[in-house]
């Protein structure tokens, strides 16, 4: 019988290890910081044969590139810098009932319908669950293979004798290493399993692809400490009250993670959205005050997004800041500019702002068309229907160029915004529909958002 992994636990702050689980380091004096490793981290031994010889890069130059699988669903393929590399391991986060299981079975069914094996471990639900799903979304290829196990011990045996082309691991918070004591969950269990999966990839050339949940919060024992153990991360945003799903690429050893995928959860399953523009500008109402379009970039892609805010009086000593899709520091910073900058003070007043259709924007190009949204929201001046905002704004209040200008212009054009506004300092060819502003002050006087 083969001898029992000897276990340690081992303080994530300082690395200092202790027999037995403390609550304290004995060495930092961390709160709550020891895990439960193996006492020899699992270092894959080197296969027989492999040589330790470096190579040059003009030998690699001759091999062929790296192979990859199209999944067949082109929004997927794309955040993953054109399919999935054999022998990667891809972990997908987001927030219970966004659509991981979803998305991953409609892969899973994809790639078997094109005759490749596919492994689909749940230890989430049984096969019946499974099941279900699957006849909503029309999966019934004959090499999809549903395993309702745990164990990661037997998944890889599993793996050995079925040899498939995809493994996916459904979820990553209930697999468990017997050998480890600790609960399925927990940062030690998360992280050896994690580790054996990415081995399981890297020997076996097989693609796979691991479901992480993300809280709210952030995590506990989630995707975050698995980041760096995986070859690409991608995570799943959008709220789960409104259809929109965008799937996004936080880390690619293989590709770019500048490109997003956008889809739709319908009653058949995620489906790609041809044109994300329009269905997120479809219930804009352009004669409520408050509401600004910003024409912003995902990717490679330009896409309009609707700006909401609402300023209300507060009846709270502190008044309310509350932001949706938009970072609270930015909207905080936005709201700072206007008060010193355009003398519009929110004081004594409660401030919503929400992005539409559940998406988050970072790129600081937003900061205009919020700056605007919260000025027509203060004032109770409506933005003209033809008009969409972009411009990163200083703390001075001037406008800042950015990036992709004439891919953000296109798009106005399409969708009939005609009067965008934007720097003046910025690059390319000027018209089309751009209405240079140097400041925010200029900007809310061209909308006549500024106090008579
Ligand atoms: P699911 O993939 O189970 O989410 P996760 O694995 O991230 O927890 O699906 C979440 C929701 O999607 C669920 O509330 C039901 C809904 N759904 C649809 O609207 N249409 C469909 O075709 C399917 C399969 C699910
Ligand atoms: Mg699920």
């Amino acid at each position: 019988m083969a001898s029992k992994p000897r276990t340690v636990w081992r303080c994530q702050q300082c690395g200092a290890t202790a027999p037995r689980w403390l609550g304290r380091c004995n060495e930092c004096g961390e709160y709550g910081s020891l895990v439960e490793e193996f006492e020899r981290p699992d270092v894959p031994e080197r296969a027989a044969g492999r040589s330790a010889s470096p190579v040059t890069l003009a030998q690699l130059a001759s091999e062929k590139d790296t192979e990859r699988l199209s999944t067949g669903i082109a929004e997927f393929d794309r955040v993953l810098g054109g399919g999935l590399v054999k022998g990667s391991l891809v972990l997908l986060g987001g927030e219970p009932g966004i659509g991981k299981s979803t998305l991953l079975l409609q892969v899973a069914e994809a790639l078997a319908a094109r005759g490749l094996r596919v492994l689909y471990v749940s230890g989430e639900e049984s096969p019946q669950q499974i099941a279900l799903r699957a006849r909503r979304i029309g999966a019934s290829a004959e090499s999809l293979f549903l395993l309702p196990e745990v164990d990661i011990d037997a998944v890889e045996g599993v793996v050995s004798e079925t040899q498939p082309d995809l493994l996916v691991v459904d979820s990553i918070q209930t697999a468990t290493d017997a050998e480890l004591s600790g609960a399925a969950g927990s940062v030690g269990q998360v992280r050896a399993c994690t580790a054996r999966l990415m081995r399981i990839a890297k020997d076996r050339g097989v693609a796979t692809l691991i479901i992480g949940h993300v809280t709210k919060e952030g995590s506990i024992a989630g995707p975050r400490v698995l980041e760096h153990m995986v070859d690409a991360v991608l995570y799943f945003e959008g709220d789960q009250d409104h259809a929109f799903r965008v799937v996004r690429a936080v880390k690619n050893r293989f590709g770019s993670t500048s490109e997003v995928g956008i889809f739709e959860m319908l009653e058949r399953g995620l489906c790609p959205v041809d044109a994300p523009s329009a269905a997120l500008l479809a219930d804009h109402a352009a004669s409520v005050a408050g509401s600004v379009v910003l024409a912003t970039v995902e990717g490679s892609r330009p896409l309009l997004v609707e700006i909401q805010a609402l300023v209300s009086p507060s009846y709270l000593p502190a008044p309310r800041r509350l932001a949706n899709g938009v970072d609270t520091g930015r909207l905080l910073q936005v709201l700072a500019i206007l008060e010193r900058r355009a003398g519009l003070s929110f004081g004594g007043q409660d401030v919503y702002v929400n992005v539409a259709g559940g998406l988050r924007i970072t790129e600081p190009a937003a900061d205009l068309p919020l700056a605007l949204a919260l000025a027509s929201a203060l004032l109770d001046v409506p933005v003209a229907e033809n008009v969409a905002a972009f411009g990163e704004l200083a703390l001075t209040g001037s406008v800042r160029p950015v990036a992709h200008v004439e891919a953000r212009l296109r798009e106005c054009a399409r969708m009939g915004r005609t009067k965008v506004l934007g720097s003046t300092r910025t690059q390319g060819p000027s018209g089309g529909g751009l209405r240079g502003v140097d400041t925010l002050a200029e900007a809310l006087a061209d909308l006549r958002l500024s106090r008579a």
